[in-house]
């Protein structure tokens, strides 16, 4: 396997000088560095220590060697890019997709992880500005990681350190390692809610948005998979993330299960992350059903259950299985509970528990996940943004392939 390429970014804090020593750690471990320091950093740390710990050129303006296109080349080549220290300044210029110096147009032109190391003051940390800028960017995939607490430059102290170089290194060394482990393997993720026509203007639906799903497919991709994703009525702004997979678009239940059975077949690993009705109304008008001024009564059948089909035979086709649990708790069982039971009745290999009302669980939105195995054994628990428990998912397939 050829050796990973690793971008570190450098950004104006005093904690620069530690950059050296994660350059150091990540080149004993094999990786080949690239340094891309921003202006300020260069008044921390020199050009030509970068140059001596890495083995390679530094550029720090993207007018540099422009023959080269040395942002676009850098991201296209990397296999991730770490920042660090990420300052305030540059977690809120990667934010708002700002472009000023090579290191933030490497950033914008990125494709691979990206981990970022945040180092400030307590006070800059906590401000609802840098707050939510780290909100934002985790949602959207990058992984700020948390501060220290501790001593800071001057005589403060409190959160707001950079982590110690061997835990980045650590981090961003498993990021690499991850980015390959889904390799030739072939991946479907199911993502949004189906819909059940009563007549050609309506339909019985649900509220998933497909987010979620999307963020498992983008995953799945980032590990080298190639992934199929069966999308039902999924927004175009929300399929946008899912660039690089083949989409399949169905409406309802009976064309998602058409649709799931075709694609699982050759599959390594099914993900059912939609959001599938359970019943459809018995009848399906070909007009537009009247106003009487009468109460009406539809009358439902139940629908296929596509993850109990998939689950059946996924030993003898040589498939792993995920579904999801949409829980609510009530007075007789925690959402948990209901979940558990759940993963021993429909016999998929994992099943992620998620806990969804009015405002929990769909859209844009942080969630709590717990991963069941078929035993009823809790594998995994975590909670965060969808992107961040697609990654906690896939390391706990890994696991149990
Ligand atoms: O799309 P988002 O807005 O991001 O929201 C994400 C989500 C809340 C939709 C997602 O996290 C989720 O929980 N998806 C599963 C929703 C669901 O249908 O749960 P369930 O408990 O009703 O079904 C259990 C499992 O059986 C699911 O894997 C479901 O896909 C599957 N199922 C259900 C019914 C059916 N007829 N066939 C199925 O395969």
């Amino acid at each position: 396997m050829s050796r990973s390429r690793i971008v570190v970014g450098i950004s104006g804090g005093i904690a620069a000088y530690k950059s050296c020593i994660l350059i150091r750690l990540l080149r004993k471990a094999g990786a080949d560095v690239v340094a891309v320091p921003t202006p300020a950093a260069l008044e921390m740390i020199g050009k030509t220590t970068l140059e001596a710990l890495t083995g390679n050129r530094v550029h720090v303006r993207t007018s540099e060697a422009a023959d080269q296109v040395t942002h676009v080349r850098h991201a296209q080549e990397a296999d991730a890019i770490v920042v660090a220290p990420a300052t305030a300044n540059t977690l809120a210029k990667t934010r708002w997709g700002i472009a000023d110096n090579l290191l933030l147009n490497t950033l914008l032109a990125a494709r691979c992880p990206v981990v970022m190391a945040p180092a400030m003051h307590t006070e800059m940390w906590t401000n609802p500005a840098t707050v939510e800028n780290v909100a934002v960017l985790r949602s959207r995939g990058i992984d700020v990681l948390d501060v220290g607490v501790g001593q800071l430059t001057g005589k403060d102290a409190g959160p707001g350190r950079m982590l110690e170089p061997e835990a980045i290194a650590e981090h961003v060394l498993a990021t690499v390692a991850r980015t390959r482990d889904l390799q030739g393997r072939h991946v479907v993720v199911s993502a949004g809610g189906t819909r059940e026509p009563l007549d050609p203007v309506r339909f019985l639906g649900n509220r998933s948005s497909g987010r979620f799903g999307v963020e498992l497919a983008r995953e799945a991709r980032s590990r080298g998979a190639e992934v199929t994703l069966v999308a039902a009525n999924v927004e175009a702004s929300v399929l946008e993330r899912a660039g690089g997979t083949r989409l399949v678009r169905v409406e309802s239940a009976r064309d998602m299960l058409e649709a799931m059975e075709r694609e699982a077949s050759g599959a390594d690993i099914v993900v059912m992350c939609a959001a599938v009705a359970d019943y459809r109304p018995v009848e399906r008008l070909d007009v537009k059903r009247k106003k009487t001024g009468e109460d009406l009564a539809v009358r439902l059948v139940e629908n296929p259950d596509i993850l109990a089909a998939l689950a059946r035979d996924r030993r003898k086709e040589g498939r792993l299985v995920v579904g999801f649990a949409a829980e609510t708790g009530d007075e007789t069982a925690s959402a948990l509970e209901y979940g558990i039971a759940k993963a021993r009745r429909k016999g998929a290999d994992l099943l992620v528990v998620n806990e969804v009302g009015e405002r929990l669980g769909f859209g844009d939105v942080d969630t709590a996940v717990a991963i069941v195995a078929d035993d009823g054994t809790v594998v995994r628990e975590a909670e965060g943004s969808k992107s961040r428990m697609a990654r906690v998912i896939f390391d706990a397939i890994r696991e149990r392939m």
